[in-house]
């Protein structure tokens, strides 16, 4: 008789250990699932704030920066996807307004899509992207890895498929004709140069390499992107961590 209470005393101390523990290590999870729930609404992905300090200088990252054309398949994490897109078109001026690189007026005629593949980045899943500088934060545009069909577009390069993100960056002529007229798609063309070296710096100081790629068909990518017809795609700058040789 005694020997059967000590059983049930044990067993039942044994149940409130499983259960505490149990408690313990699922209350972090589950906070984190909702905390990503929180992020991605209505098709709305908030990033985690960029960093305004690195530990890569200018320097080397200028000199280490070259064009990459193989990627091994590394999972890339949000952090680094917020960090290069604040640093293609993020808000960097206090009263909220300005951006990461010059615009002619400050009309800002750019756009950047982020084209993401399956499995490429933590919390992402596969789609094209808008980003949106005023709430830093991703749209879905199109949710389908179509990292194929942009590969193709672009003259059949088939290793751009292989980064796990492809910037699309692309400009609306109208905002900057308003104020230049001709003049204006000159100045989004220039725009578009110094949102993609500000990418392939970035990359450099994340540890990451970029490609970049200006031969493409434009309408076939709008098409497959299913972004407005406004948006002329004007450059890819292709991030991923560089295949070893
Ligand atoms: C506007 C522009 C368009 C480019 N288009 C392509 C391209 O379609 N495919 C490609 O493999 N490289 C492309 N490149 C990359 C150049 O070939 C590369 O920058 C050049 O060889 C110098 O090498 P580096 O970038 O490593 O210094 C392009 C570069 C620029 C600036």
């Amino acid at each position: 008789m005694i020997f059967k209470k000590e059983r049930r005393k044990i067993l039942a101390r044994l149940v409130n250990w499983f259960a505490a523990f149990y408690l313990t290590l699922s209350w972090p999870l589950r906070w984190a699932a909702a905390k990503d729930n929180r992020r991605y609404q209505g098709g709305v992905l908030k990033l985690p704030l960029p960093k305004n300090e690195g530990t890569v200088s200018v320097e080397r990252a200028i000199k280490q920066r070259r064009t990459i054309r193989a990627y091994r398949p590394q999972i890339l994490v949000l952090d680094q996807v917020s960090q290069l897109l604040w640093t293609a078109q993020g808000i960097t001026e206090d009263s909220g307004f300005k951006r990461a690189a010059p615009s002619a007026g400050a009309l800002y005629p750019m756009d950047v899509y982020a084209v993401v593949g399956q499995d490429s980045v933590e919390q992402i899943e596969a789609g094209v992207y808008h980003y949106e500088p005023k709430g830093h934060s991703l749209s879905l545009v199109t949710k389908r890895d179509l990292r194929d069909s942009i590969a193709r577009a672009a003259l059949s390069q088939m290793w751009m498929a292989k980064a796990p993100i492809n910037f699309v960056i692309t400009a609306e002529y109208r905002r900057v004709a308003v104020k230049y007229g001709n003049r204006g798609i000159r100045y989004a063309m220039i725009e578009a140069g110094h949102i993609g070296q500000n990418l392939f710096l970035q990359a450099e100081a994340l540890g990451l390499k970029a490609g970049i790629v200006g031969a493409f068909h434009d309408k076939e990518l709008i098409e497959i992107m299913k972004i407005p017809r406004t948006h002329e795609p004007l450059l890819i700058i292709s991030v991923g961590y560089a295949a070893t040789v």
